[in-house]
Parts: structure tokens; C-alpha cells; sequence
């Protein structure tokens, strides 16, 4: 077992106090899911949003969300290709139930008003029948979050903007019964200024649905607002973690030299339409490599990448994406997103390629959950891309993350009206570890640049020991009274220390998650790598018996 230590928050006197039946933090796809449904069912729900309401990873969602639809598709055959992507550690009744359940996630989104594309479903890596449905072109997200919102404000759920969860609230029996939240201010720019008014919510219910851990890396698909914050606090209740090595780095983010911190996306689904990865010699990367070519799995298409990358004519920093072929015509009416990221820093992708290198871009693991949402910490719920429930393995399906928060928070809101969800896995709450002095937000820059460096597409046992220790040496806060930045740089500290000890810990290669000293995929450990925090320690070990995750 290895031991390490999580960074904490500093204690904070609250000012101030209110309460709900269910507090969900995230007004992405997952919490807005699970607040529509709980408030359906009769509950008092309050909704936290750290910025506003249309943060978050949906919003920006390109490609779609898939569901089978095509008479020669079938649910075995989305299953079959969701267990393949997940190299291993999918687990399939999981999988069968999400993606049963995916039709009726959309039959609901267009009772709510959304509008999906007419014509075929489009197709993406890994799955062997078209079965993508988009909105808008590549603008998937964007109606889909706008549904819900309309939903939302018919119902008249209660939400909080720029109001931050700070720690979750956990009694002496280890039960969660509320959270600590700080209101963030807001100069003309909109930027945050000064310090969190801090206090606190008590709740039967606490709902963690804030998506990914992206801004943790250098360069990410990820909005600014997602910063892991519920990985860490569900860290600091003492909740089970799983697969959080596994961070998938989507093959096709646009390549600015120099640029750091968000980079605009190319949806895999122009590789659908026929758009091919290649070197500076316009040789394409995947002929030969995989039999699904440009549209074999994220892991498998991103790891050729960086080996093209290392091992080319030399190290270089990126490929290119030669869409030329798609036409003019089809690149204006089905990628009007791509299209105008493109043209906004000067390359027509009609007539040219698109620098692209692999970017972090979606959380495979999280928040040990059941498909209900339930946590080893009694009254602790998380949804959506925060939680890790066993859908994705080692390495999620493209388009198979909306469907999943969608139908998880759902099904979450519907349980905790008629009653609160049992956890199923076994092992109960750890100790919360003390507060401490939190993580000086000076250190952000840095610690991206080491993740990147040593916890990315490809990883060893040096880097990730040379990157712990770094992440050792990182200062305290110096921020007193606490603002969001030093909120954000110590639950990015956490998330760091999390990955970084998890891919430690699986001495193997599989899914997103590749060591260069263990380039093999072994049998004995198709089974999750689990976290969970102590007072004084961050305990790993090994699930090997019960249920994936
Ligand atoms: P999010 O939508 O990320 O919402 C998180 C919410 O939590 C936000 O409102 C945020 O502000 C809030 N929050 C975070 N921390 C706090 C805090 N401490 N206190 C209060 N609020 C907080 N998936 C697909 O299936 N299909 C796609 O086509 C697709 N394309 C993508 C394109 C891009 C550019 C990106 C970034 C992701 C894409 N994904 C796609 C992934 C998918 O969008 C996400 O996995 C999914 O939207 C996550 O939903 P969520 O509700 O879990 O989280
Ligand atoms: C994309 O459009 O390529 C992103 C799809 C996803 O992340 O599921």
C-alpha cells in the first residue's frame, strides 16, 4: 500500500446559513438531470453553480450523444463496442443499462423542446455503426444544456450562481449532511475578486455532478470552472475513488505554439466524415496501425499520436488534421463550431490542415458510484463525469458521456424522492484528513506543466515519482481570508496527487493509461486501483473481488 498526504482547505467561520432536501453542486448535464428529477419528486432542491449557469463541460459538447437507432445496430452492439473501449474494466451490466436506457434520454431532451439534426446518425471512433446524434452540426452540447435549462426554469428549481462547494459536511457516524459554500464576487469582468463569503447548507441529500478534472494538464478541451472540485471534496469526505489514472486525452485538439490552458476542440466526428490524422510528410498516422484506421479508439488513436510525435523525424509538437477531403459545403453545415474556432485563429479547414496534439479531456474514473449515484459515504452522491460508475473502464466510448450523465442524474433524482439511495460498495468512510493551509495558487502553472509532462498519454515510474515529489514540495496558501483561487489550486493539487499515485500504483499499460516501463496489458490487474483518504493518509489498493468499479 502506498501512503500520501491530501492538502486541505483552511477552516472558515461561516456567515451565513440555509438548507434543502438535496444540494446538487454542477448545473452540467448530470445536475441539472438530477435536480429536475429529485424536484419532480417532490423534494426541496438547491442547486450550486460555481459561475454560471451555462459553465461547465455540456455546454461545449460537439460530437453528440449515442444511441442506438439504426435497424442494423442493436444494444449488444453498443455494448460490445463500450466494453472494447473500456479495455478490460467496463463493467457490463453497467453498460447494458446505460446504454438501454440512451433512446429514452433523448425521447425525453425533445419533450423538453430540443432539437436534434435530421438525416443519419454520425459515427465516431469505436463504434462500428453509426449511432451519433448531434445537434446544431457539432454544436450538440449547447442544445442539450439549453432543454434542460428550459426545464429547469419551468420548474422553477432553485439555483445559486457563483457559489462554490467548499467541503462536504460529514457527521461523527461518517454521513454526509450538508456542505460548506463560499459566494464568490465578481468584478465588471467578470472575474473573481476577494474572498469567498463563506457558509453553510445542511441537506439530507449532497449531490456531487461537477464534471472533469481538465484544467489539471496543460493544455485541455475543459472549461476554466472544471477543476475537479468534487473529486477532491468527495477526497476529503472520505469517499472511495476509482480509475482516476485513467484520463483520456482526445486525439484532435487544435495546436497553438505557446498556447496554454483551454484549446478549442476538433470533434472526432469529422473523422467520421472522413478527415485523417497526418505527419508533416502527409503521411497518414493510422494506416496500418489499427483496423478501424483514424476511427479506432481515443486511447489507441492518441497513443500513435505521441509516438509519431516522439518518434517521427524527431520529437515534434504536433500532427496535422487533413479534413480538405470532407468539402466545403458538408465542413459550413455540419462543423459550424470547428469551422469558426478554426477561422478565428486563421485556418480555413476547407483548404487546409489543422495543427492538432492530443489534449486532457475527460475523467474515465471519479467518485467510486452506483448507477443511482450512491458513494461509500452515506447521504454523498455524485453523477456525471465526476463519478466513476463503471460505464467507461479504462477508456470511455466517444459520445457515451452525455447519455450517462443524463440517465445517471436522473435516475438519482427519482431515488432520492422516493427514498434515500443504499450504497452497494463496501468499505464505509474514511476519516476526513484536518484542515489545512491549502495550496498557493502561483503554483497552478506549474503544476499543469507536470502533469502534462509526467502524467500524460505516456507515463513511467520516474516521471510519476519525480511529479509526486513535486507535487510535495508545492507551498501553502497564502490567501487569508480564502478566495477561489486557492480553493481551485488546492483541489488541482488533490486531483494531481490522486492521478499521480493511482498511476503509480497500476504497474501495467492499458486503456489511457500507458507506461512506458510496463508497456504490457496483464490480466491481474483487470481490476480498479482505489483511493481513499484518511486523516493522515491517502490509502491505495487494489479491488480485486465484487464489482467493477
Ligand atoms: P459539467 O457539464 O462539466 O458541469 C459541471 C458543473 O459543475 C458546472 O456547472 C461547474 O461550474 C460546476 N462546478 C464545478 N465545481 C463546482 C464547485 N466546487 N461548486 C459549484 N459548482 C461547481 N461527451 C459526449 O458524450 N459527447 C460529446 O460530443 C462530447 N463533447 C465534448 C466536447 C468538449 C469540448 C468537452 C470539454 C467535453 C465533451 N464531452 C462530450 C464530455 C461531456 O461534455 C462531459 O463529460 C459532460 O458534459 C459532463 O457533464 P457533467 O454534468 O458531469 O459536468
Ligand atoms: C467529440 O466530438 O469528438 C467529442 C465527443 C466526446 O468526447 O464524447
Amino acid at each position: 500500500m502506498i501512503v500520501s498526504r491530501l492538502r486541505t482547505l483552511p477552516a472558515t467561520t461561516p456567515s451565513w446559513t440555509s438548507e434543502a432536501d438535496v444540494v446538487v453542486v454542477g448545473a452540467g448535464a448530470a445536475g441539472l438531470s438530477a435536480a429536475l428529477a429529485a424536484h419532480d419528486a417532490g423534494r426541496r432542491v438547491l442547486v450550486l453553480v460555481k459561475g454560471g449557469l451555462t459553465s461547465g463541460s455540456t455546454p461545449l459538447a460537439q460530437g453528440g450523444l449515442a444511441a442506438v437507432s439504426l435497424a442494423e445496430d442493436s444494444v449488444d452492439a453498443h455494448v460490445a463496442d463500450t466494453l472494447v473501449a473500456g479495455a478490460g474494466l467496463t463493467d457490463e451490466a453497467v453498460a447494458r443499462a446505460v446504454v438501454s436506457a440512451a433512446p429514452d434520454a433523448l425521447r425525453r431532451l425533445r419533450a423538453w423542446g430540443a432539437h436534434f439534426d435530421d438525416g443519419p446518425p454520425g459515427l465516431e471512433g469505436g463504434h462500428s455503426y453509426r449511432r451519433i446524434v448531434h445537434a446544431g452540426g457539432d454544436a450538440s452540447g449547447a442544445e442539450v444544456h439549453r432543454a434542460l435549462r428550459v426545464a429547469l426554469g419551468r420548474a422553477r428549481v432553485e439555483v445559486w450562481e457563483d457559489t462554490v462547494a467548499l467541503d462536504v459536511e460529514v457527521d461523527d457516524e461518517g454521513r454526509a449532511v450538508g456542505l460548506v459554500a463560499g459566494r464568490v464576487a465578481r468584478g465588471l469582468d467578470g472575474a473573481p475578486v476577494g474572498a469567498l463569503e463563506v457558509g453553510t447548507i445542511r441537506a439530507r441529500a449532497v449531490v456531487l455532478a461537477t464534471g472533469g478534472v481538465g484544467q489539471v494538464y496543460d493544455t485541455t478541451t475543459n472549461p476554466l470552472d472544471v477543476t475537479g472540485d468534487g473529486l477532491a471534496l468527495a477526497a476529503r469526505a472520505g469517499a472511495e475513488l476509482a480509475h482516476v489514472e485513467f484520463v483520456q486525452f482526445h486525439p484532435t485538439v487544435v495546436y497553438q505554439a505557446g498556447h496554454r490552458g483551454v484549446a478549442p476542440l476538433v470533434t472526432e466526428a469529422l473523422r467520421g466524415a472522413g478527415a485523417v490524422i497526418v505527419d508533416v510528410h502527409g503521411d497518414a498516422v493510422m494506416a496500418g496501425r489499427h483496423p478501424r484506421a483514424d476511427l479506432a479508439p481515443r486511447d489507441v488513436v492518441a497513443l500513435e499520436m505521441q509516438r509519431r510525435m516522439l518518434e517521427g523525424d524527431g520529437p515534434s509538437t504536433h500532427l496535422w488534421l487533413d479534413a480538405t477531403r470532407v468539402g466545403s459545403r458538408r465542413l459550413a453545415a455540419e462543423f459550424p463550431t470547428v469551422s469558426a474556432a478554426c477561422r478565428a485563429i486563421g485556418i480555413d479547414l476547407a483548404t487546409e490542415p489543422i495543427p492538432v496534439a492530443p489534449g486532457a479531456h475527460y475523467a474515465c474514473g471519479g467518485v467510486r458510484a452506483t448507477l443511482d449515484g450512491a458513494t461509500t459515504v452515506p447521504g454523498l452522491y455524485a453523477v456525471g463525469e465526476v463519478a466513476a460508475t463503471g460505464l467507461h473502464g479504462a477508456n470511455r466510448l466517444a459520445s457515451n458521456s452525455l447519455t450517462e450523465a443524463l440517465i445517471t442524474g436522473r435516475r438519482l433524482g427519482e431515488r432520492l424522492g422516493e427514498r434515500e439511495c443504499a450504497g452497494e460498495h463496501q468499505g464505509g468512510p474514511g476519516e476526513p484528513p484536518a484542515p489545512g493551509r491549502g495550496v498557493d495558487p502561483r503554483a497552478r502553472g506549474e503544476l499543469a506543466r507536470a502533469m502534462s509532462a509526467h502524467a500524460g498519454v505516456l507515463r513511467d515510474r520516474a516521471g510519476l515519482e519525480s511529479l509526486s515529489e513535486q507535487l510535495a514540495q508545492v507551498g501553502g496558501a497564502g490567501a487569508d481570508p480564502l478566495d477561489l483561487a486557492a480553493v481551485e489550486a488546492t483541489n488541482l493539487h488533490t486531483v494531481a496527487t490522486l492521478v499521480a499515485r493511482a498511476a503509480l500504483a497500476r504497474e501495467e499499460s492499458r486503456g489511457c493509461h500507458r507506461r512506458r516501463d510496463c508497456p504490457e496489458t496483464r490480466v491481474a490487474w483487470e481490476w480498479p486501483v482505489v483511493l481513499r483518504a484518511t486523516r493522515d493518509a491517502c490509502e491505495v489498493s487494489v479491488a480485486r473481488t465484487g464489482e467493477r468499479p
